[in-house]
C-alpha cells in the first residue's frame, strides 16, 4: 500500500492489558461497526452500546453512570452545561398550552426561559419557594412540570421539596429538581420523591472552574425514554475531554465539600456579627427561610451563601465594597476553588424582598481566617 494509504489503515499493533486508575478519554464521532446490520438506529445506543460519537463514548458514559450512582437514579443523561440541562427538562416535559411552576428564587437563566417557552405555547408561572400551599393552589389542569430549587440560587430559600412533591403527584404532576448546591450528594432528591433531578455539574463535580456540563437525572422507566429521546432530538452531547474533567474533579470532591463546609460556616457566622449586615441567609445558619427543612433534609452544607445589607447601604457603597475585595473574585458561578464574589443589581425584587441588598459569596479552598481579613478591610472601608 502507498504510505498515504498506511497513514490511514495500519498494522500497527500496540501490547494488550494496560490498565490505570484514570478513565480513558475516548474521542470519536463515528463509531464502528462490525458489519452493516449492527448500525441499527436506536437510542437505546446511550445505555447498552455505541451508535454515535453525540451519544457517548466510554468515557461521557462512565461519567454518566457515575453520576447516576451517587444520586441513585435509574439513568443520567449529560449535557453541555447546567442551563442545558434545564432546558432539556423543559422540552422533555413540556407541549404547547402547557403551564409550569417554578419557584421566584429560581436561577435567573431557568426564569428567563419563559421567554423562549412563551413562543413555543408554554406558560411559566412563579410560586412561593416557601409555601406549599402556594404550589399546591396553582397547580391547573395544564400543569406539566413543577420546578423546584433548594436552596433557591441566590437568596437560598430551602424548599418543602417532600411536600411539594406530594402536592404535585396528588395532581399528576412530575417534579424536577436542581440539586446542584448539594451536589447530588447533600440531599437525596430521589427519596423525596423528585421525578427529575438535575445539576450544574460545572459547579462541585467539576470543581475547577475550566469546565461547563450539566446532568439530568431520572428514577423511572417513562421519563428515561421521554428525556433520552428528547436529547437525542436535540442533539445535545458532551464532549469526553469535558467529561474526563469532571471524572478527575469527582475524586477530590469529597474533600473540597468538607473544606467549604466549615470554612463558608465560618466565615457566614464572622458576617452575622458584622454591624452593616443585617441577616446572613445560609441554609445552616437559623436566619435562613427553610433552615429546619435543611437540618431535616440534607447532610451538609455547601460553599455557597448570601448577606443582606443593613437598610441605608445603598447598591452603590456594596458595589464599592465587593471591589475592594482582593481575595475574592468578581465572577459568576461557584464552587470552583476559588472565592468568588457577585452583587445583584438586576435582582431587585429579590432586595425588595430581603429588605437590603444582597451579596453572594462563593468560599474556596483559601484559608477562611485570609477571607475575614479581607472581609473586615473591605467593610471597614465602607465606613469612610
Ligand atoms: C443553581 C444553578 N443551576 C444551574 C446553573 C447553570 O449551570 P451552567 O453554568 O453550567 O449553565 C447554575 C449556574 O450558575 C446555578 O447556579
Amino acid at each position: 500500500m502507498h504510505w498515504k494509504t498506511r497513514l490511514l489503515h495500519t498494522r500497527a499493533r500496540i501490547p494488550e492489558g494496560f490498565r490505570s486508575l484514570v478513565t480513558p478519554v475516548y474521542r470519536g464521532s463515528t463509531v464502528l461497526f462490525e458489519r452493516q446490520a449492527d448500525a441499527h438506529d436506536d437510542w437505546r445506543a446511550d445505555t447498552e452500546g455505541y451508535a454515535y460519537g453525540l451519544f457517548g463514548t466510554p468515557t461521557v458514559l462512565e461519567l454518566g453512570a457515575r453520576i447516576a450512582e451517587l444520586e441513585g437514579a435509574r439513568h443520567t443523561f449529560l449535557t453541555p452545561s447546567g442551563l442545558a440541562a434545564i432546558s432539556l427538562v423543559y422540552l422533555s416535559c413540556c407541549k404547547a398550552g402547557d403551564h409550569v411552576l417554578l419557584p421566584w428564587s429560581a436561577y435567573g437563566p431557568n426564569m428567563a426561559l419563559k421567554r423562549l417557552l412563551s413562543r413555543l405555547g408554554v406558560e411559566v408561572e412563579t410560586y412561593d419557594p416557601m409555601s406549599v400551599d402556594d404550589v399546591a393552589g396553582k397547580i391547573r389542569e395544564n400543569t406539566a412540570l413543577v420546578w423546584a430549587e433548594s436552596p433557591g440560587s441566590i437568596t437560598m430559600e430551602v424548599q418543602d421539596v417532600p411536600a411539594i412533591v406530594s402536592a404535585a403527584h396528588a395532581r399528576g404532576v412530575p417534579v424536577a429538581l436542581d440539586n446542584t448546591y448539594a451536589a447530588g450528594v447533600l440531599f437525596d432528591a430521589f427519596a423525596a420523591g423528585v421525578d427529575i433531578s438535575i445539576q450544574a455539574l460545572t459547579k462541585y463535580a467539576g470543581g475547577h472552574s475550566d469546565v461547563l456540563m450539566g446532568s439530568v437525572s431520572v428514577r423511572e422507566e417513562a421519563m428515561y425514554q421521554q428525556v433520552g429521546i428528547t436529547r437525542r432530538w436535540l442533539g445535545m452531547g458532551v464532549s469526553p475531554d469535558d467529561a474526563s474533567l469532571v471524572l478527575r474533579g469527582l475524586q477530590t470532591m469529597a474533600l473540597r465539600l468538607g473544606h467549604y463546609e466549615k470554612a463558608a460556616l465560618e466565615v457566614a457566622r464572622w458576617m452575622q456579627q458584622q454591624p452593616q449586615i443585617a441577616r446572613v441567609l445560609h441554609p445552616a445558619l437559623a436566619d435562613c427561610p427553610g433552615h429546619e427543612l435543611w437540618k431535616r433534609d440534607f447532610t451538609g452544607s455547601a460553599s455557597l451563601f448570601s448577606v443582606v445589607f443593613a437598610t441605608g447601604i445603598t447598591p452603590q457603597q456594596v458595589a464599592a465594597f465587593a471591589d475592594a475585595l482582593e481575595l475574592f473574585a468578581a465572577g459568576y458561578s461557584w464552587g470552583g476553588v476559588r472565592s468568588l464574589v457577585m452583587t445583584y443589581p438586576s435582582r431587585r425584587d429579590l432586595s425588595a424582598r430581603y429588605g437590603g441588598e444582597l451579596l453572594r459569596l462563593n468560599i474556596g479552598l483559601e484559608d477562611p481566617a485570609d477571607l475575614i481579613r479581607d472581609l473586615q478591610q473591605a467593610l471597614a472601608g465602607m465606613r469612610e
